[in-house]
């Protein structure tokens, strides 16, 4: 099979196009062969080296989305030509930019008939990040105001439209070009994170509540090294921020008796701690399903474009998901 991988860390010249054995599922493992599957930050730090795969050579990618074409001995829930998506290859396993993937069990689930495979390639680090955030972390509740930093990205345009689908009042920020689509997706309101008035249009625009203070509920930050002072001013009281950003914040918030004086609480998370994949896979299956979760893909790539692909991720402006079309 053809297959994406690099030999050693460096920059995007490290990665090749390369003809590789079929890889055999063995014990909870199933064999996809890949119709779409996510370009991700995450995928330029593993091949840069900061985080670090199981093995070298390593072929990049945490994100899947096929049809099943074997299943090892153990694996009960799939049979061939089952439409699948899945997340948290690349690390422990080798990953999804080729043409066939192999995949733990409890990382996959089935895909509803009508959902788009490319797109559903594009879902799992960002909407399982997500999810995470906002449901686990953060307890999002309806009728919270929920501010969503950088709702064009992928976690971001994910977690607009979760958070609109949980009843949540979404504000979100963005560039402007992207404003209407993120409203089309179900933003309440989106404001230019460029704007020297930021903190202050966050607050107008969160709804007052007769038994809450004026601010917001929730918080997603994927910039805490920029933002994290900014979500305390913001932050109503009992406000639940969740980082999830790579760059490392200043320690703590720079004025703590503001996020102490709201009982402001902060968790940071990885995705790949997810305790079960499968529990979040589902969810957003069925949201994908319902339409409620419209994975926005904006560029595809074959794999010869590998390299274009995780410097855009990184570098570009683009409204939702990169995705790798093998
Ligand atoms: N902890 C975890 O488990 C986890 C999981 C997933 C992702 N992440 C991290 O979260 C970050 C976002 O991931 P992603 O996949 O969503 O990346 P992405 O698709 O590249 O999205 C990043 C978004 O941030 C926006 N942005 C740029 N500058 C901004 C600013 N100053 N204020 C607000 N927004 C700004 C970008 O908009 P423009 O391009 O239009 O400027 C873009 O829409 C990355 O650092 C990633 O590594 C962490």
């Amino acid at each position: 099979m053809r297959a994406v991988r690099y030999h050693s860390h460096g920059g995007t010249d490290v990665l090749t196009v390369d003809d590789i054995d079929r890889p055999d599922p063995t014990g909870h493992e199933v064999l996809v062969e890949v119709v779409g599957a996510g370009v991700n930050p995450v995928d330029t730090y593993f091949r840069e080296g900061s985080y670090k795969p199981y093995q070298l050579p390593m072929i990049p990618g945490i994100d899947v989305a096929g049809r099943v074409v074997e299943t090892s001995e153990f694996v009960e829930g799939f049979s061939e030509g089952d439409a699948v998506y899945g997340t948290a290859i690349g690390k422990d396993h080798d990953g999804g930019y080729a043409e066939y993937a192999v995949v733990p069990e409890d990382r996959l689930v089935h895909l509803p008939d009508g959902v788009d495979l490319v797109a559903a390639g594009g879902a799992g680090v960002a909407a399982v990040t997500a999810w995470r955030a906002l449901v686990d972390h953060a307890g999002l509740q309806v009728g919270d105001r929920c501010l969503i930093h950088g709702g064009s990205g992928g976690v971001g345009h994910a977690a607009v439209q979760l958070a609109a689908a949980a009843g949540a009042q979404v504000i979100t920020t963005a560039k402007p070009t992207h404003h209407d689509r993120l409203r089309d997706l179900g933003a309440d309101a989106a404001l230019d994170y460029r704007r020297d008035d930021l903190a202050e249009a966050i607050v107008s625009a969160a709804e007052s509540r007769a038994t809450r203070d004026d601010g917001v509920d929730v918080v997603l930050d994927h910039r805490m090294h920029e933002y994290l002072d900014l979500d305390a001013a913001v932050a109503a009281t009992g406000c639940r921020v969740v980082g999830i950003g790579e760059k490392e914040p200043a320690v703590g918030f720079s004025q703590s008796s503001a996020a102490r004086g709201k009982d402001l609480q902060l968790t940071m998370m990885s995705m790949f701690n997810t305790p079960d994949f499968r529990e979040p896979l589902s969810g957003l299956a069925s949201l994908m399903a319902a339409g409620d979760l419209e994975i926005q893909v904006a560029e595809t790539y074959g794999l010869a474009e590998a390299a274009e692909a995780q410097r855009a991720v990184l570098e570009d402006s683009f409204f939702g998901k990169l995705v790798m079309t093998p």
